[in-house]
């Protein structure tokens, strides 16, 4: 089974979309295994990001992460990752399709509310750097 890592971030969690992603998540029937509100500091930002870190945007991101609490998450399900990432919709707001979560609540690509994981590698990757160590809970859910 699949695991990806799913973030609102801090634009997203000031303006009250937390109850709403988490909502169309559960009603795609993805399996919520692990969430906590929690400060990115900024070397876990850095390490989150480290892609980027050439980028011109890199250090805006790194201070926007980090300036408010963001909402972590990992989902289980088959194909979560695809389906995360369709869920979310394209990376700039401008780009995502009506439907779609930054579709449907971003404006701009800094503050596009909410990241996922692209791949398996990057899933258990953030997952690791995020989760790494915490207890995952074990249950079975209906479909
Ligand atoms: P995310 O999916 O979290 O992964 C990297 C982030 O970098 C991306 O979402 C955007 O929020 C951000 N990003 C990408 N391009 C730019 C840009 N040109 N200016 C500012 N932020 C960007």
């Amino acid at each position: 089974m699949e695991r990806t890592f799913i973030m609102v971030k801090p634009d997203g969690v000031q303006r009250n979309l937390v109850g709403e992603i988490v909502s169309r998540f559960e009603k795609k029937g993805l399996k919520l295994v692990y969430a906590e509100m929690t400060q990115v500091t900024e070397q876990l930002a850095s390490e989150h990001y480290a892609e980027h870190k050439d980028k011109p945007f890199f250090k805006d991101l790194v201070g926007f992460i980090t300036s408010n609490p963001s909402f972590a998450m990992v989902w289980e399900g088959e194909n979560a990752i695809a389906i995360g990432r369709k869920m979310m919709g394209a990376t700039n707001p401008k780009d995502s399709e009506p439907g779609t979560i930054r579709g449907d609540f971003g404006l701009t690509v800094g503050k596009n509310v909410i990241h996922g994981s692209d791949s398996q590698e990057s899933a258990e990757r953030e997952i690791a750097l995020f989760a790494g160590g915490k207890p995952f809970v074990d249950y079975e859910k209906d479909e």
